[in-house]
């Protein structure tokens, strides 16, 4: 392996996704974009959204060009006519939904006594309602077809830790860790299952800016017992199996891929 989690060959079987078709919201970049690639190379049809449709379509058609399927959708998630809009999409073109992917996100590093209402309001309106609203729409459309589904939600452990400079974020992603434990338990009469992954610092370029200055980076690797950032593609591994049916008997679960970075917190 040239670079530790770079260039993964999955370790699911091929078409494990066969036939199934996945919304991935932030699907146009970053860890969303890694987890669609992946469930499209294994069969599954993706529909992408997020806000940016120019990025969007850019990243269905290097889909399409690697011999997978995928639709763009330009959507505002904080926005729940869009979302239905969305999930109606996915249906009228995929004729099904088995997955939905919450990795849209926003995010910046801000003392929270000079962070703005709309400041707040941006990043939990984005994170917190925009997941609820996804979920809730794609939950509708898995309930009414009676064949079941899953959800996965991708959160950051500072929303048990705690997390300096990230209050909105910290606060919104626990909403979600509660939302994912809650909507597990109220939706396995429905087969639905409802997990999260939990990527530590993980080397996209939405999340590099907040490692640029090689202080920080210096700070931030040191803090990560395994000494580097995580790869997409291992987020992505670690996504797919909880969506595949190896996965079958977990619902509720939030699974850290992080290098051990939310336990490195000893005093020496
Ligand atoms: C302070 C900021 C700010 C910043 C935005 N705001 N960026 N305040 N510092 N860097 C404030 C604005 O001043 C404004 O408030 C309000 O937030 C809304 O800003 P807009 O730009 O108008 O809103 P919007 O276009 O909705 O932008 C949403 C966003 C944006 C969250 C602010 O950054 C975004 O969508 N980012 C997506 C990409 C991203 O964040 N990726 C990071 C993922 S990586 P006022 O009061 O001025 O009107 C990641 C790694 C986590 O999360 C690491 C885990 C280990």
């Amino acid at each position: 392996m040239s670079q530790p989690g770079g260039d993964l060959d999955t370790m699911l079987p091929d078409g494990t996704f066969q036939d199934q078709v996945a919304i991935v919201t932030g699907g146009g970049s970053g860890i969303g974009l890694a987890i669609a690639e992946e469930v499209a190379r294994l069969g599954g049809s993706v529909v992408l959204a997020g806000r940016k449709a120019e990025r969007l379509e850019a990243a269905a058609a290097a889909i399409g060009a690697a011999g997978g399927k995928a639709l763009a959708k330009a959507t505002d998630v904080r926005q729940p006519d869009q979302v239905d809009e969305l999930v109606g999409a996915a249906l009228a073109w995929g004729g099904r939904l088995d997955m939905l992917v919450n990795a849209a996100a926003g995010n910046f590093l801000v003392d929270a006594d000079q962070l703005s209402v709309n400041g707040w309001l941006a990043v939990v309106n984005t994170v917190l309602n925009g997941t609820f609203f996804c979920t809730r729409a794609a939950g509708r459309a898995m309930i009414a077809d009676g064949r079941g589904g899953r959800v996965l939600s991708v959160v950051a452990s500072y929303a048990w830790t705690g997390g300096p400079h990230t209050v909105h974020s910290a606060s919104a992603k626990a909403g979600v860790v509660a939302m994912t434990r809650t909507l597990a338990a109220e939706w396995a009469k429905h087969g639905i299952r409802v997990n999260a992954v939990c990527p530590g610092p993980t080397d996209t370029e939405g999340a590099r800016p907040l490692w640029q200055d090689p202080e920080a980076q210096h700070r931030i690797l040191a803090s990560i017992p395994a000494g580097r950032f995580g790869q997409p593609a291992e987020i992505a591994q670690a996504a797919s199996y909880l969506l595949s049916p190896y996965a079958d008997f977990i619902t509720g679960e939030v699974l850290v891929i992080d290098g051990g970075e939310w336990l490195g917190k000893g005093l020496a």
